[in-house]
Order: C-alpha cells, then sequence, then structure tokens
C-alpha cells in the first residue's frame, strides 16, 4: 500500500452517525468494537510478517466477538492465565495455535493448564522462572514448553508496562541455555524461546525491539541442536498512535529489523500482539451529563471514567476525544471526567472540544485495547456493555452489568433493591 506498512485508523475516521444511533439503541457508557477494523488489522500484520506465526495477546480484548474474528482471520492465542485459556479454547482456536505464558501463576492456573496440555498435546506452555519449571514437573508436565527470557532490555509507552527490564519476568538471558537443557532432562518437550520487551513500541524504539530478538536469537543458537527449537517469539507490543499527530507504526521496518536481528535462526518466528490488532477497532460513548465553568476551565461531568476505561488515570495514558454533537459550536478547553470519587478519575484533560452541553455524546478512541479488560466495579459501577459491528450489523457481544452482577458473590446478594 506504499505507505511502509503502516495504517492508522483516528477517531475522526468513524461515522458519527452510526455511533450516535449505536447509543441511541444500546445507551451509553458503550464500548464498540469494530471487528471489520480488526480483521484488517491482523490483515496488514500477517502481510509484513508473512513466515511469521501469529498470536493475539488475549489480554487486550477476551470478548468471543473478537477472538472469534481474530481465530476466523487465522491468528492463534498469546494466554496469560487460566481465565485467557479457558476463553480461547471456548472460542474454538485450535490448541496447536495457544500459548499459555505462566507468570508466577497461581497454583490452579497451573493445574489447568497443565490437564489441558495432558487432553490437548498440541498446546504450548511457556514458563520464566526455574520454580515454574519445577511446579510443572511436579504436575507430571510432559508436554509442548518454551522457555521466557529476560532480554534485559524494556520498551513501551512508559515505565509502568516495560516487561523487559528489572522486571520480574523471564530467565535472565546467560542462564536461558542451562534452564532449556533441565527442562529437557525433566521430560517437557523443548519447543522454543520467548522474550517480551514491553507494550507500545514506537518507531524510536526499533533498536531495543532489535536488541531483544537478537538476544533471544543468540540463545536460540546457543541452545543444544538436538533440542530442536521450532520456534522463536519475539513477543508483542506493537504500538499504535493515540495522538492525532502520531505517526503509525513503521511495520515493514518493524519486520525488516526482526528478521536482520534473527539473523539466519532456523526457526519459525511467532509474535503476539495485542493492542496492533484491537486498539483502533474499538471506541467508548459516553455521554456528559453535567458541565462547570471554574474559573478559566470547563469541566464535562460525564457518565463513565476510569472504572470503565482505567488507563488514563492508570499510567496518564492519552486517548484521543471526539464530540459527536453536530454543531457549530465555539471550541473550548474541556476536560473530561467521570462519576467516580477520585480526582485520578479523568478520561482527558484540557481537550479542544465544542463547548460541552449536557447530553452531548462523546466517543474516546483507541478503546478497543485493554478498555473493557481493564474495567472495574469500583463504587459499585456495573460495567458497560460491548457492541460488535460488523459491517452493517451490530449485536451485544456483552451484555450492561447490574448491581446483581456487583454483587451476586455476596451472601446478602438478595438484600437489596436493584435501583
Ligand atoms: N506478550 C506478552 C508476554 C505480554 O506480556 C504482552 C503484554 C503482550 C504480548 C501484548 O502486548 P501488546 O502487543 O498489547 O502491547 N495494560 C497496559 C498494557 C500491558 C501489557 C502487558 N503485556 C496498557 O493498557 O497499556
Amino acid at each position: 500500500d506504499g505507505d511502509g506498512g503502516a495504517s492508522v485508523r483516528r477517531l475522526a475516521d468513524w461515522d458519527a452517525d452510526r455511533l450516535r444511533a449505536l447509543a441511541e439503541e444500546y445507551g451509553t457508557p458503550l464500548y464498540v468494537d469494530d471487528l471489520a477494523r480488526v480483521r484488517a488489522n491482523h490483515a496488514r500484520l500477517a502481510a509484513a510478517f508473512p513466515d511469521a506465526e501469529v498470536l493475539f495477546a488475549v489480554k487486550a480484548n477476551a470478548g468471543a466477538h473478537v477472538l472469534r474474528a481474530l481465530r476466523d482471520a487465522g491468528a492463534g492465542a498469546e494466554c496469560a492465565s487460566a481465565g485467557e485459556l479457558a476463553r480461547a479454547l471456548d472460542a474454538g482456536f485450535d490448541p496447536a495455535d495457544v500459548h499459555y505464558t505462566a507468570v508466577n501463576p497461581p497454583a490452579e492456573d497451573l493445574d489447568y493448564a497443565v490437564s489441558v496440555a495432558a487432553a490437548h498435546p498440541a498446546l504450548t506452555v511457556t514458563a520464566g522462572a526455574r520454580d515454574t519449571i519445577e511446579r510443572l514437573d511436579e504436575r507430571g508436565f510432559s508436554g509442548r514448553f518454551c522457555l521466557r527470557v529476560h532480554p534485559g532490555v524494556g520498551a513501551g509507552h512508559s515505565e509502568s508496562v516495560s516487561t523487559g527490564k528489572d522486571a520480574k519476568f523471564g530467565v535472565p538471558a546467560d542462564e536461558a541455555v542451562e534452564v532449556l537443557a533441565d527442562a529437557d532432562s525433566r521430560g517437557f518437550d523443548v519447543v522454543g524461546v520467548h522474550a517480551h520487551a514491553g507494550s507500545g513500541i514506537a518507531n524510536d524504539q526499533l533498536d531495543e525491539h532489535a536488541r531483544v530478538v537478537a538476544t533471544l536469537a543468540n540463545v536460540a543458537r546457543a541452545t543444544a541442536t538436538d533440542l530442536d527449537l521450532e520456534f522463536v517469539d519475539v513477543g508483542g507490543g506493537f504500538g499504535v498512535p493515540y495522538h492525532e499527530d502520531e505517526a503509525p507504526l513503521d511495520l515493514d521496518a518493524v519486520a525488516e529489523r526482526t528478521r536482520d536481528a534473527l539473523d539466519g535462526v532456523d526457526a519459525t518466528l511467532t509474535i503476539e500482539p495485542g493492542r496492533y490488532l484491537v486498539a483502533d477497532a474499538g471506541v467508548l460513548l459516553t455521554e456528559v451529563n453535567t458541565v462547570k465553568r471554574v474559573s478559566e476551565s470547563v469541566i464535562a461531568g460525564a457518565d463513565t471514567g476510569m472504572t470503565t476505561l482505567v488507563r488514563p488515570a492508570m499510567y496518564g495514558s492519552y486517548h484521543p476525544i471526539r464530540s459527536l454533537v453536530a454543531d457549530d459550536r465555539p471550541t473550548e478547553e474541556v476536560s473530561v471526567v467521570g462519576p467516580v470519587c477520585e480526582s485520578t478519575d479523568v478520561l482527558g484533560e484540557a481537550r479542544d472540544l465544542p463547548a460541552p452541553e449536557r447530553g452531548d455524546l462523546l466517543a474516546v478512541g483507541n478503546a478497543g485495547a485493554y478498555g473493557v479488560e481493564m474495567a472495574s466495579q469500583y463504587n459499585s459501577r456495573p460495567r458497560p456493555a460491548v457492541v460488535a459491528l460488523d459491517g452493517g450489523e451490530s449485536g451485544v457481544a456483552r451484555r450492561r452489568e447490574t448491581l446483581a452482577d456487583v454483587t451476586h458473590a455476596e451472601d446478602t446478594a438478595d438484600t437489596y433493591q436493584e435501583p
């Protein structure tokens, strides 16, 4: 497509009439996931990495509608927990295309993963600690095994999502060969090595990415040839633009740097993107219910905030915000805040938006990754609905929660009144 494999769908590209109609039909707050865009993102990634196996990092958006769309498109699944593994299998992923990546796994997670591996020997289990290997061995695991390596290089949109350096993930690269031999001697079927540098890698972090891949390539080369590694999994982390003026990731450049850094290692390249596949396929719709003008600043109180989309509160992340009112109002600098009793309950600060009025519909962009997955019920706030779009069709992918969903695990669940 002549743009270096880059592509971006801006918030401005969404059809305002369609979004208004969805808010009308399903209410707000509302997540909207466009499956056509998910497929397009997958197709672009697969084209840039024609020889690679693409696993979707389920943690970014585990909705069944998203999982099925990506399964049908030919992706596999990378699962960080027993729950994600169960959801991936439920969505029909072939266990041969599924990796379970254990990070300090609770006992129940390991029990489940080992039982899945026994029933479906094609499943791959990735571990990044000697203790995890021992705990797998204690459970009689003898399936496909991949070692997570700590590359000593981090990257990503902020320190809080950098996993490659001074973090809890993986065994140090200089111990990897020995640990792989140990796994093999325990009867594990050693098939791969893995590393993940961080989340939200941008065009100016390709050196870090290349160093991570080179570290894995070195481990692969140093590993005894009789172990016969099938794949090198370089993780996910492919960034997407959140700011309107940010350039999209040059995928062809990432692919080229990856190939170069692998430097002739004879193993399949595996990548496991989450954000790249789903972020710009999702928007969050929210309605303004309160407008305040205090000294110079304008505050738009919306019907959702950090409990629905925590990234701004948690990482200081920027998400684009657009007013969907068809209007000719002058713009003002507006802070969009939610209904939670916390001052970090902010969706966006000092945004140029049409002067807000009660009842305005706002769209928050790039909400398809780490949006609904990280939503909470804090302040006893039920989580919002998710609607899936596919061409002209739309349907509820996840119904809006009620107070009963918030309290159903309590003994006293029958003593309250649904508001
Ligand atoms: N593989 C592994 C082993 C990972 O730990 C992750 C993300 C991924 C793949 C996918 O990374 P992605 O392609 O989505 O960047 N909640 C944070 C992101 C945390 C990501 C953690 N691991 C956020 O909202 O930015």
